[in-house]
């Protein structure tokens, strides 16, 4: 939002998130379109968005299905045109995350979980500090929707 960034749509699975997120924002809050879904049950409206951007939610999606209906949902709903970035454990980031199993990637591994329409652009590696000191390392890819 400091960014200039406007139609913002916040989504989690977890209301206690979505909570925690919207007490932080203060009054910006409510400039914020907040769901409580699953990214892979919600169906999001076509063409809705510019910019689509996941930080260590598809990770969680060990179940190919789920994944599948993950992409359905942001090949439907980010504009042609519009960009995508999806940040997930790198190579040698954590298996597990909060006691659940989790999928790392490399950047060719994510790109072909996302598939053609999606054209890759860049990526990079980054070394996460968690708020308990420890580091995990993420992958970040960013895509042109086709
Ligand atoms: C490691 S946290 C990352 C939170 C936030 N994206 C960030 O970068 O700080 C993972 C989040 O994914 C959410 N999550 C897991 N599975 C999900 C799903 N199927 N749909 C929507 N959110 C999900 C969890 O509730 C949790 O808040």
């Amino acid at each position: 939002m400091a960014r200039g960034f406007k139609n913002i749509t916040v989504l989690d699975i977890s209301e206690t998130a979505i909570d925690v997120c919207k007490k932080r924002m203060g009054e910006a809050a409510g400039r914020i379109q907040w769901l409580v879904a699953d990214v892979t049950r919600t169906e999001l409206n076509t063409s809705a968005y510019d910019v689509w951007h996941d930080r260590a939610v598809f990770h969680f999606l060990t179940r190919p299905e789920r994944r599948a209906a993950y992409v359905r949902n942001v090949a439907r709903s980010v504009k042609r045109d519009g960009h995508v970035i999806v940040s997930t454990f790198g190579p040698e980031g954590p298996k597990k995350c909060s006691g659940l199993d989790v999928v790392r990637y490399d950047a060719d591994s994510l790109h072909d979980q996302l598939g053609a329409r999606f054209r890759l652009v860049e990526s990079s590696k980054e070394l996460h500090r968690t708020p308990f000191g420890t580091t995990q390392q993420f992958l970040y890819c960013y895509c042109k929707v086709e």
